[in-house]
């Protein structure tokens, strides 16, 4: 917000107005600064779990979901997978990072957003689910009925971290 002393010179209730744009300043800049750190964080978990499940969808079609026979991470842990294992292995790490970035957005709406705390609470406990539902995947050698709840938590992950994008995005254009 631009902030200029010598407009005021010339209005009549010049005090008032001065209060009134400063309590703007401080009020109002600063909640649009925190709907703003909040619609980042809700569309980064969002690009995140869509790229996780892009990968998951991939590791399915072309059946390379036993690739990696242990769990959470593949053999090679961390550190650069060979070719074998390059799809499952990011799966992994994707999810890691992706599980992180939802946690903090979920932080993030309970100490400051409000409106967007239930359901970024609530794609944590999906998120949550969904990694350990990946266990019973692996474990099970790929048991049709767990997959199936694989992905289907999966749409619905991505479902709740799209409504708090939208319950964030929609304060913001208020
Ligand atoms: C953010 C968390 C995760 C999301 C959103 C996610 C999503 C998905 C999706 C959408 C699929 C495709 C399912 C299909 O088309 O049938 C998939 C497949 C798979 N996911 Fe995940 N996943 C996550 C975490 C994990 C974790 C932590 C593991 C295990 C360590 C895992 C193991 C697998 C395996 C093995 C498959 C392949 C299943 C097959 O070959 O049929 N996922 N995932």
């Amino acid at each position: 917000m631009n902030f200029n002393l010598t407009i005021y010179q010339n209005t009549k209730s010049w005090k008032l107005r001065l209060i009134i744009d400063l309590m703007r300043l401080t009020f109002v800049d600063r909640l649009e600064s925190v709907n703003n750190k909040m619609l980042g964080l809700s569309f980064g978990s969002l690009g995140l779990i869509y790229i996780v499940m892009l990968f998951g969808v991939y590791i399915a079609a072309s059946h390379q979901g036993l690739s990696c026979k242990g769990w959470p991470l593949c053999p090679n842990g961390v550190s650069l997978p060979p070719e074998k294992y390059f799809f499952e292995h990011f799966h992994r790490m994707f999810a890691i990072i992706t599980s992180t970035i939802v946690i903090v957005t979920a932080i993030y709406a309970v100490k400051k957003v409000r409106a967007a705390r239930k359901f970024s609470v609530v794609s944590v406990i999906i998120i949550i689910i969904q990694i350990i539902l990946g266990m019973f995947v692996v474990d099970s050698k790929l048991e049709p009925l767990l997959v199936a709840a694989h992905l289907s938590t999966g749409v619905l992950l991505f479902a709740t971290m799209l409504t708090t994008f939208l319950i964030t995005y929609r304060l913001k254009a208020r």
